[in-house]
């Protein structure tokens, strides 16, 4: 179910030719009011993040600069994203897994998030994950 419901979102794009632009507002461009912004950078090579889901989470990703790809998971189909645009995100509903990986030389992962850091509100075990996503 979880999977159904992420989706790619183009966000707007102000193109000059000083450089683009890009805004989101939370509630108008995302479902979710913004309450807290973080992003992973200085990525080694061949380094994997993520490995999670979020029991209720719901998130934003974005390739600012570089490229990476996003792994969904719902438990019980997989979807694979290639990022590479400054404007694109991806939003991913709780109840979702996720890896990251493939991160190109100087990749900057930005994500928005519906709350703050909680470290309750993750599974980081996979097995739990199908336990919980199958309602068991
Ligand atoms: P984690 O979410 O596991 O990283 P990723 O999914 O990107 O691989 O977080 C890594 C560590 O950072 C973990 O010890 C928790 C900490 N952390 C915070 O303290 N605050 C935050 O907002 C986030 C996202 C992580």
């Amino acid at each position: 179910m979880a999977l159904r419901d992420c989706k790619q979102v183009d966000f707007p794009k102000i193109t000059d030719p000083r450089g683009n632009l890009t805004f989101i507002e939370g509630m108008n461009h995302i479902p979710f009011d913004i309450k807290r912004v973080y992003y992973l950078y200085d990525v080694p090579g061949g380094a994997e993040r993520g490995g999670h889901a979020h029991r209720n989470l719901q998130q934003i990703i974005i390739a600012m600069s570089g490229s990476f790809d996003l792994i969904l998971d719902d438990g019980t189909e997989k979807k694979v994203y290639s990022l590479n645009r400054s404007y694109r995100g991806i939003y991913i509903a709780s109840m979702t897994w996720r890896e990251l990986g493939n991160f190109s030389s100087g990749a900057v992962c930005l994500v928005l998030a519906s709350q703050a850091y909680d470290e309750s509100d993750y599974i980081r075990e996979y097995s739990e994950f199908l336990e919980v996503a199958g309602g068991k």
